[in-house]
This record gives C-alpha cells, sequence and structure tokens, in this order.
C-alpha cells in the first residue's frame, strides 16, 4: 500500500506501537516531557548523524528534536523501525541513551530516534507522514 492510515486513539503518553507500511515496521510513540526534554538538550555537535532524515522537511535540515519529532506535535515521533547499519529491527525503551537499541551489533539510538552509540551511521529515517485528524496518521 502506498498509503497507510493508523488510529493513535490507543496510544497513550510512554507508549508505542508499530504499524506496518511497505513492508516495514514504521515506530509511533507518544513521548514524555522527560524524554523530548532530553532530546532537545542534547547539542548539535555531540550527534553521530548531524542531518534530520526526515522526509517532511529539507534534506539537509540539521537533526534537531523539533526536526525529528512530528511538525506542531512535537511529543510524537513517527519513524522507519529499521536500524541504519545492516537492517535489523531495534528494540524500544532500551540502550544507553533511552531510547531503542539494536541488539544485532549494538547501536544506540536516542529518545529522538537519532544515532549516538554504535556501527549504525545514520539516524531512523522518518518517512512522510502527516496528522490527518489529532488521533490519525497517515504514512507515505
Ligand atoms: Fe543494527 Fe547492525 S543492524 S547494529
Amino acid at each position: 500500500l502506498a498509503q497507510v492510515d493508523v488510529d493513535v486513539t490507543q496510544v497513550a503518553e510512554g507508549q508505542s506501537i508499530t504499524a506496518k507500511w511497505r513492508g516495514k515496521p514504521i515506530f509511533i510513540r507518544q513521548r514524555t516531557a522527560k524524554e523530548i526534554d532530553e532530546a532537545k538538550g542534547v547539542p548539535l555537535a555531540d550527534l553521530k548523524d548531524p542531518i534530520a532524515r526526515n522526509a517532511n522537511i529539507p534534506s539537509d535540515a540539521p537533526a534537531t528534536d523539533p526536526n525529528r519529532a512530528a511538525i506542531g506535535q512535537e511529543k510524537w515521533l513517527v519513524m522507519i523501525g529499521v536500524c541504519t547499519h545492516l537492517g535489523c529491527v531495534p528494540n524500544g525503551q532500551s540502550g544507553d541513551f533511552d531510547g531503542w537499541f539494536c541488539p544485532c551489533h549494538g547501536s544506540h539510538y536516542d529518545t529522538a530516534g537519532r544515532i549516538r552509540k554504535g556501527p549504525a551511521p545514520e539516524n531512523m529515517a522518518i518517512p512522510l507522514y502527516q496528522f490527518t485528524t489529532p488521533t490519525k496518521i497517515r504514512i507515505g
């Protein structure tokens, strides 16, 4: 399917779901205030990949937290749940940066899905998507 609609009504703060789009897992997380603060507190200079990797904004946009989160809805993070090293699916709520951890070769992602440690070269990619209602996301 080119586009997929996902209802996130049931996804409370601090919870995630995994949708499927073009055969890939899509992580949808409603982040906590603590997670957002953590992500915002990271200087760009500390990032291994300084590019946002967000299909919804210019391709050279920096990997700030607002450039990773949903536009106007910073609690929400929507990203392709595929490790940018060799394509394993990372585990949520784990790793050294409270985000995702890829057990295949040990890549740690932060609460904005940015690579912080390990062999993965890039932040997890953010697909084209939009909120069509406050609780519905259209991916693609
Ligand atoms: Fe994720 Fe290698 S595939 S660390």
